[in-house]
């Protein structure tokens, strides 16, 4: 009954504003800001060597922003890798339009659903005491760019957790981004629940981002987070079977109810901020916190506020903070970590860069505090002004 993250409606709605873009004027569109400025200024040198790409990608991949299609050669292949008897065979759970499970009692306590019922297994949700794990969920989209220019500025790195389907739609900003070497994980190709999907559709959902990425940056990304924190024991087990980390948080900063026409301002979600660096001197463990580069607005909150994160914690990416060197496929490119690995690429067995794994490389962070934040949830009117504007921003689809 909670509903932790509607991001798919965002998600829907920024879909919508780019599609219309290129017929007429919308209410979705003119509520849209100005385009990010040029990212040509002062972009730094990228640290991780990128392959050439065109602007064309090269493989075939489903239509944006619907569910990945499941009959294809490519899935096939895919769903040949795998040992599919080592899955935990739970029931696909029936959603609801707004996005909640239709009966949440039916799903069984064994399958370990953490929306439901908070249940973790195996799940990173919190770096260690005195770390902040910087995360921004749901791009790359046509703000990412002012986002990148300001992570630049202090030499930030972060976790991103991408849509494949905005990968397509932004791979400039994608680029960018992957050079810069920050952590480039998954969140789906079309941002739907993963229990509302079959094996097959989590499968194809996960594999097609996957291979986006991989043309577009030459790597392949094993740390992933559930859209809306949905996620059970039969989605981690595809997860494990495709050599995936899950990733969820502990700290919501609930900015993506600020889309246009939206329920929260930037004064609650700074207010947010406020009582987690309040209480930062008492806190027993570091945090993961889940944010969005989705909207103008939650791009200005997540720069308005990186400073003060930068002054009361230690900040980092996901991998960085459980200290994995290779959260790539290609053990050849290392991002840095906590405990001194330097970001870089090393076809070098004797070089020093990108070789250190002393500290351990295991990647589950067990928890302590409970998980729930003193940000304000979703009321049922902000859910259905929330819904009237997926209702409009869909009619112009
Ligand atoms: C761009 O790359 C794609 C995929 O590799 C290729 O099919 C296409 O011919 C290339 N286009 C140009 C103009 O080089
Ligand atoms: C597939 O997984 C099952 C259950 O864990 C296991 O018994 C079996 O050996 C695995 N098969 C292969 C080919 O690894
Ligand atoms: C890493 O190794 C792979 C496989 O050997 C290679 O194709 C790729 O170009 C290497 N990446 C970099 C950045 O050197
Ligand atoms: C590797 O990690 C250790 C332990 O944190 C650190 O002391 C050392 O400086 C690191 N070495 C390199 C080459 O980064
Ligand atoms: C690595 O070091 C070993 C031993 O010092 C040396 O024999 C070898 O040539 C080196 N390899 C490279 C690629 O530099
Ligand atoms: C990582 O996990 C493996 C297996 O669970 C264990 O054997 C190993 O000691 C762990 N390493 C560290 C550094 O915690
Ligand atoms: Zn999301």
């Amino acid at each position: 009954m909670l509903l932790k993250d509607l991001s798919l409606i965002c998600a829907v709605i920024a879909f919508s504003s780019v599609a219309s873009a290129a017929t007429a004027t919308t209410k979705a569109k003119a509520a849209a800001p100005a385009p990010s400025p040029s990212p040509s200024q002062a972009v730094p040198a990228p640290i991780i060597p990128l392959p050439p790409f065109n602007g064309t990608f090269a493989n075939p991949y489903p239509p944006q922003f619907t569910i990945a299609a499941t009959n294809t050669p490519l899935v096939a292949q895919w769903l040949k890798e795998l040992n599919m008897t080592a899955v935990p065979n739970f029931p696909v759970v029936p959603f609801t339009a707004g996005g909640d499970p239709s009966n949440p009692k039916a799903i069984p306590a064994d399958a370990c659903d953490w929306t439901e019922t908070n249940c973790i297994n195996k799940d990173i949700i919190q770096c260690p005491k005195g770390v902040w794990g910087l995360t921004y969920d749901d791009g790359p989209t046509e703000f990412s760019e002012q986002l990148y220019n300001a992570l630049d500025k202090t030499d930030q790195k972060a976790t991103l957790f991408y849509i494949g389907s905005n990968v397509l739609q932004n791979w400039q900003a994608a680029r960018r981004a992957c050079g810069a070497g920050h952590q480039i994980a998954v969140h789906t190709w079309s941002h739907h629940p993963s229990t509302s999907l079959t094996n097959e559709q989590f499968v194809a959902e996960i594999k097609y981002t996957e291979l986006a990425i991989k043309e577009l940056c030459g790597f392949t990304p094993t740390y992933f987070r559930p859209p809306y924190g949905d996620i059970d024991n039969r989605i981690r087990g595809l997860l494990t079977q495709m050599g995936y980390t899950s990733v969820i948080w502990d700290l919501d900063t609930n900015d993506w109810m600020m889309a246009p026409g939206g329920q929260r301002t930037m004064a609650q979600v700074d207010q947010a901020f406020d009582q987690w660096i309040a209480a930062a001197p008492k806190d027993t463990t570091g945090h993961i916190c889940l944010e969005h580069e989705l909207y103008q607005n939650t791009v200005d909150a997540a720069i308005a506020n990186l400073p003060r994160l930068q002054q009361t914690w230690k900040t980092m990416p996901v991998s960085a903070c459980v200290n994995d060197p290779h959260p790539y496929k290609e053990h050849n490119i290392t991002l840095a970590t906590m405990n001194g690995a330097v970001a870089g690429v090393n076809n070098n067995p004797n070089s020093t860069t990108g070789t250190n794994t002393t500290g351990g490389s295991n990647t589950t962070v067990p928890t302590t505090a409970g998980k729930k934040n003193t940000a304000a949830t979703l009321t049922t009117a902000g859910l259905s002004t929330l819904l009237a504007v997926v209702v409009m921003a869909l009619s112009h689809l």
